[in-house]
């Protein structure tokens, strides 16, 4: 006799290599993630090799191109329309680098968390992201940095706080290096964390 476990279904949006969403998976598999399951990946360029990820573990992707749409709001319903058909609960954006409008954001109120690697309010909001968070963050000299996993509301990287992970900075760090240690103590443990956490919470709430 098979038991089905009750679970909410996970969106990721990526942009690019997608080792966030890897560390989902692995999550997954793991057990780390029990309430949520990622039922479709959606990228916003061509070829991410975050798509790849998804299809060697067999999970349903898409791409949606802003070029391909009249508008910002016309580009977003297209990846609305495709969330409904996948009844998607929860919207992780691992790793997505285009900022989504008051339209998305209202259709999914507190259904969206996001990974942003650093200790938010430093080195965020418009222009931070990847590798120029780090750069910003050895600029300034700060000598802890880390990664947090947030709500997204309509102010960039302004939603509640979920989780955060503190990383510190070595004296011979490079962006580079920073973000890589930044991704592997923090942004890879603490993402799927929010995700079991987020999930669990809306499974309560059905
Ligand atoms: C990650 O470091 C993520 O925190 C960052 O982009 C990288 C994506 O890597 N996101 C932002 O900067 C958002 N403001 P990945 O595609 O390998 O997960």
């Amino acid at each position: 006799m098979s038991s089905t476990k009750k679970q909410v279904n996970v969106a990721v949006l990526v942009s690019g290599g997608g080792t966030n969403l890897q560390a989902l998976i692995d999550a997954q598999k793991a057990g780390v993630i029990t309430d949520g399951k990622i039922v479709l990946v959606v990228s916003n360029k061509q070829g991410a090799y975050a798509l790849q990820r998804a299809q060697d573990n067999g999970i349903d992707c898409a791409t949606v191109l802003k070029k391909d749409y009249a508008s910002q709001v016309e580009f977003e319903q297209a990846i609305i329309n495709l969330f409904q058909d996948y009844s998607i609960d929860l919207v992780v954006l691992a790793g997505f680098l285009s900022i989504l409008s008051p339209h998305f954001i209202n259709a999914y109120s507190n259904r969206i968390i996001n990974v942003h690697p650093s200790l938010i309010p430093s080195f965020c909001g418009k222009g931070y992201y990847g590798l120029k968070v780090h750069e910003e963050a050895l600029k300034y000299g700060v000598k802890v940095t880390g990664a947090t996993v947030h709500f997204v509301n309509e102010i960039p990287d302004g939603g509640q706080i979920i989780l955060q992970k503190a990383v510190a900075i070595r004296p011979n760090d490079t962006p580079q290096s920073l973000q890589q240690r930044v991704m592997k103590l923090a942004e890879w443990k603490i993402l799927p964390q929010a995700v079991q956490k987020v999930s669990k919470q809306i499974l309560q709430q059905k």
